[in-house]
């Protein structure tokens, strides 16, 4: 299969992390004979700092030419600390996920025995959690209008829904579940917004589409408690823009690492993928980011061109990493690799797992005596 994949490195550990991917990518497109491509372009911080965009036209031709787009991370102190900036690195995200059409943002969240330890959950809690979150992302308030009064005393951001931008991601999620648990939880606040009324109204009415589908309604607030009293409860999660950024950062440390957590953004055309954490500028260049989160994301990818074997040789070999505490700092800060050093490991051992068809330590090259 022949792919062309689009890679944003963007800023902080983004370039990093991302390299590890395309290792990873380029050891299963070897074994199991397929040719991937990669086009750069720039966006966020370092965008802004080379072209004073933070979207380049040439970034959003290369992302709408190619079959995925891999994303690293986006985000610089300089830019959150200073309100008045007129550019920012995150309007370039916003706006290419707007262009492409990328209405829903699927981020996956479960839990590895090995790290366990890691979680501020108690292990019992961390039992048979697997949920799934359908995040809205091209509507809501990230995209409503701003205002903000001359003197700057008053500032205002709409939260606008149409029906059609809920169904579209409602019916991905509802097919999500039929497959999985067949539990949908529809997170919201409508006790309050009109918006979640609309939510609501909408979600009830395409239940009956669905009628294996059990579902059920959570007001935001509970759900954020319910996510750490009892997060085995969850299937897939279902919930409008901002309650799912919130949500999925909450979610994602029951893993014990947030630098392990992978997402995809589907809708249009081509889809986007990316780890959920920031560009956690204090490690950049520092070789100690956690590549997991963007190899599983590659790994999501994979998925997407319809490449399982694929996907789930990468899953394999990151599972193999964790086991044999081939990690990196985050999650063992006395014993640990570097970013780069993860990445070998995993190219190293899908190269020679295909080879051998045996995934143990003997079987593997010098990389694993670093
Ligand atoms: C995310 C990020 C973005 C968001 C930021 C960088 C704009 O936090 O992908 O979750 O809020 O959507
Ligand atoms: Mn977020």
């Amino acid at each position: 299969m022949e792919k062309k994949i689009a890679v944003i490195n963007g800023d902080g550990i983004g370039p990093e992390v991302t390299a590890q991917s395309i290792k990873v990518l380029n050891a299963i497109a070897e074994e199991f004979g397929h040719q991937f491509s990669y086009t750069h372009g720039l966006m966020g911080a370092v965008s802004i700092d080379a072209t004073g965009s933070a979207l380049p036209e040439e970034t959003l031709a290369i992302c709408k030419e190619s079959d995925a787009i891999l994303f690293g991370a986006i985000g610089h102190p300089k830019f959150d600390n200073d309100p008045s900036a007129k550019v920012r690195p995150e309007q370039g995200l916003l706006q290419l996920r707007k262009e492409l059409g990328l209405f829903a943002n699927i981020r996956p969240i479960n839990t590895y025995r090995s790290l366990h330890h890691l979680s501020p959950l108690k292990s019992k809690q961390l039992e048979g959690v697997d949920f799934i979150i359908f995040r809205e992302l091209t509507g809501g308030i990230y995209f409503g209008k701003r205002t903000l009064t001359e003197d700057k005393t008053y500032a205002t951001d709409e939260c606008a829904y149409h029906e059609l931008e809920i169904v579209r991601v409602s019916k991905m999620a509802f097919q999500y579940a039929q497959k999985r648990r067949k539990k949908l939880t529809l997170i919201d606040k409508a006790n309050v917004l009109e918006t979640s009324r609309l939510w609501r109204r909408i979600v009830q009415a395409m239940a009956m589409q669905f009628p294996e589908v059990s579902v059920d309604y959570m007001f935001v607030d509970n759900a954020a408690m319910q996510i750490i009293v009892n997060p085995a409860q969850f299937d897939v999660v279902l919930t409008e823009n901002m309650f799912g950024d919130i949500i999925s950062d909450e979610a994602s440390v029951l893993s014990g690492s947030l630098g392990l957590l992978p997402s995809a953004s589907v809708g249009k055309a081509v889809a986007m993928f990316e780890p959920i954490h920031g560009s956690y500028p204090q490690a950049a260049g520092k070789d100690i980011a956690n590549p997991l989160g963007s190899v599983l994301s590659a790994a999501m990818m994979l998925d997407h061109f319809g490449l399982v074997a694929e996907a789930n040789a990468v899953r394999e070999a990151v599972n193999w990493t964790l086991t044999h505490a081939f990690v990196t700092k985050d999650i063992d800060p006395i014993n640990n690799y570097g970013t780069e050093a993860v990445g070998d490991l995993l190219a190293d051992y899908i190269r020679k797992k295909h080879e051998t068809n045996e995934g143990n330590n003997a079987s593997l090259n010098a990389s694993t005596i670093i």
